[in-house]
């Protein structure tokens, strides 16, 4: 198992970190632009190894030839949000290098399985995706899990449980448009909406769908990277050790949900061929309305990409 990592930022390189520790892979190779950056982090993972005990070769590298045939691709690249800047900002900038990342990581990798995390996150699972010409089963972007394990993170928090017993979905777009399903949302198999009244729970979805810009206005200078690598070391996981999770995740639709070519949040079971299978949940009117609003404006963005 080959796992690259391409952005060797925040979310690269913990991402990086959580695979050697996890031994998820015999190689990880941590790709950057900015020279001397990915061969000294990788260096340094490296050397951590010993101690950690995990048998893991760390490569970093400005190039793609130490990435040749990777089973899955981490993609990072990108600049991430400030203050007073929303995903959709990064749209631009972060479409050429999610290109130009995907057209040279394929060209290596042709077998590959994509997992996205550069923002704005539906919108380059879709860059990727069409770059790449990958079965869409094999492209796939992370996001979903992490508002999921916010909301578990909130819901633990309001009511002093163990996370452990709190789970929860979330739905749609990467974006304030995200569609947290309480009725899904559970402590111990109970139903949260048994747990807590609307006021509170109204109040924990808004701060789930507010959880980005919530770490951002804290750390002035970037966004989120703890939460956001586990996730998408969550997925890496399911897919090298064929667990077969079900997980909400970024992927190509043709009909599901009633949506067509868009990619979006949906819970999909994640194995070693990458997405097997769409798992379709019924949804009340309000939110399959939710869910498609949330839909167009990932499409709505997608129509403004010049690729
Ligand atoms: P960062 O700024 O710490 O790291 C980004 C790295 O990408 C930098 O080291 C930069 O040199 C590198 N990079 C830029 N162009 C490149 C290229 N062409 N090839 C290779 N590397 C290149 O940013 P951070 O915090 O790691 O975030 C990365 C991306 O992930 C951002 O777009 C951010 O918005 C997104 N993100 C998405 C989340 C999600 O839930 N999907 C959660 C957290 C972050
Ligand atoms: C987040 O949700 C920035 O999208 C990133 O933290």
């Amino acid at each position: 198992m080959k796992i690259t990592v391409i952005g060797a930022g925040n979310v690269g390189a913990t991402c990086a970190q959580r695979l050697v520790d996890k031994e998820l892979a015999n190689e990880v190779v941590l790709v950057d632009v900015i020279e001397g950056v990915p061969q000294g982090k990788g260096l340094d993972m490296f050397e951590a190894t010993p101690v950690e005990k995990t048998d893991v070769k760390v490569v970093g590298t400005n190039g793609y030839d130490e990435t040749a045939n990777s089973d899955i691709i981490i993609l990072t690249a990108g600049i991430a949000r400030k203050p007073g800047m929303s995903r959709d900002d990064l749209m631009n900038t972060n479409s050429a290098i999610v290109k130009s990342c995907t057209e040279q990581a394929v060209a290596k990798s042709p077998k590959s399985i994509i997992i996205v995390v550069s923002n704005p996150l539906d919108v380059m699972t879709y860059v990727a995706w069409k770059v790449s010409g990958f079965e869409k089963h094999r492209v796939m972007g992370m996001a979903g899990v992490l508002d999921a394990a916010r909301f578990r993170s909130f819901i633990a928090m309001e009511l002093n449980v163990s996370v452990e017993d709190v789970n929860a979905f979330v739905l749609g777009g990467h974006g304030d448009s995200m569609v947290p399903l309480p009725r899904y949302s559970t402590v111990a198999g109970i139903p949260i909406t048994e747990l807590m009244n609307k006021e509170t729970l109204d109040r924990l979805v808004t701060r789930t769908r507010n959880g980005g810009i919530e770490i951002v206005n804290f750390l002035k200078t970037g966004s989120a990277y703890y939460a956001p690598s586990s996730s998408a070391v969550l997925m890496a996981e399911s897919i090298v050790k064929n667990k077969k999770r079900i997980l909400p995740c970024a992927v190509y639709l043709q009909g599901e949900y009633g949506i067509n070519d868009n990619f979006v949040g949906v819970p999909v079971k994640l194995g070693s061929k990458g997405i097997e299978e769409i798992i379709q949940i019924k949804l009340t009117a309000d939110e399959q309305a939710a869910l498609n609003k949330s839909a167009e404006e990932v499409k709505a963005q997608i129509a403004k990409l010049k690729l």
